[in-house]
């Protein structure tokens, strides 16, 4: 039997506190953040989302980004109490909640756009399946989602440096969407860790994907 803890009771009850404190220095919304760019280049003014869900938020300084240059209603789910009180107090107009990204407390279809940021390499493998039926279906149709994570040409998991227990998961996550043909790649940009361009070093990439959700995914041919 696997008695391993759930990777989510450990950031609700600990380690999502624990990150954000070591962390919340350089999450200010001074900063320009390469993926909110790319998001918001894909956008015109008449095709911008009414409502964006950010999943594993923080103190959602991307969300607040996003939602002051698009003019959305902003909502972010993170485990971390700390983060998601800073973050109300930062920007009252956003709707923060302590909760996670398997069991999202919204309605079906309620999201134009789902951002995902650096989140679903801690989801734990019990629950990913899980994470990605949520996000579907609370994103709208003809909604998108856009993943911003590690983009590993090998799946392969590692010992996360910070708390014993938890594993750092790296697969390419737009996959899991796209695979079944729901959903389409609209961009994929290639990062590195320390600087705006694709590395040859494998360890270094991380990418973010904007996916479209079909509206149809099965049209009558
Ligand atoms: C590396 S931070 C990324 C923060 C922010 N999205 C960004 O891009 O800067 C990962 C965040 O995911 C949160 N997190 C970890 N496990 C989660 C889960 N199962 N569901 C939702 N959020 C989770 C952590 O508390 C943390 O705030």
């Amino acid at each position: 039997m696997n008695n391993k803890v759930n990777q989510a009771d450990i950031f609700l009850e600990s380690e999502g506190d624990q990150w954000y404190q070591r962390n919340a220095a350089v999450l200010t919304r001074d900063e320009i953040f390469p993926d909110v760019e790319i998001i918001l280049s894909h956008y015109t003014e008449d095709s911008s989302p009414a409502r964006v869900l950010e999943v594993g938020c923080g103190n959602a300084s991307k969300l607040s980004t996003i939602c002051e240059r698009t003019g959305a209603q902003g909502y972010g789910v993170d485990p971390s109490a700390a983060a998601v009180a800073d973050g109300m107090k930062a920007d009252p107009s956003l709707s923060l909640t302590v909760g996670i990204a398997s069991q999202l407390d919204f309605g079906d279809e309620t999201f134009d756009l789902i951002f995902i940021g650096f989140c679903l390499y801690l989801v734990d493998r019990k629950d990913i399946y899980k994470v990605v039926a949520e996000a579907d279906r609370v994103l709208k149709p003809s909604g998108r989602l856009a993943i911003m994570d590690f983009d590993p040409p090998v799946r392969h998991k590692r010992k996360y440096h910070h708390k014993e227990g938890i594993y750092s998961y790296k697969s390419q996550y737009g996959d899991f969407f796209t695979a079944a043909g729901h959903y389409h790649t609209i961009a994929k940009k290639s990062f590195s860790h320390s600087s705006e361009y694709f590395s040859a070093d494998a360890n270094e990439r991380v990418a973010l994907t904007l996916l479209h959700k079909e509206e149809d995914p099965y049209p009558e041919l």
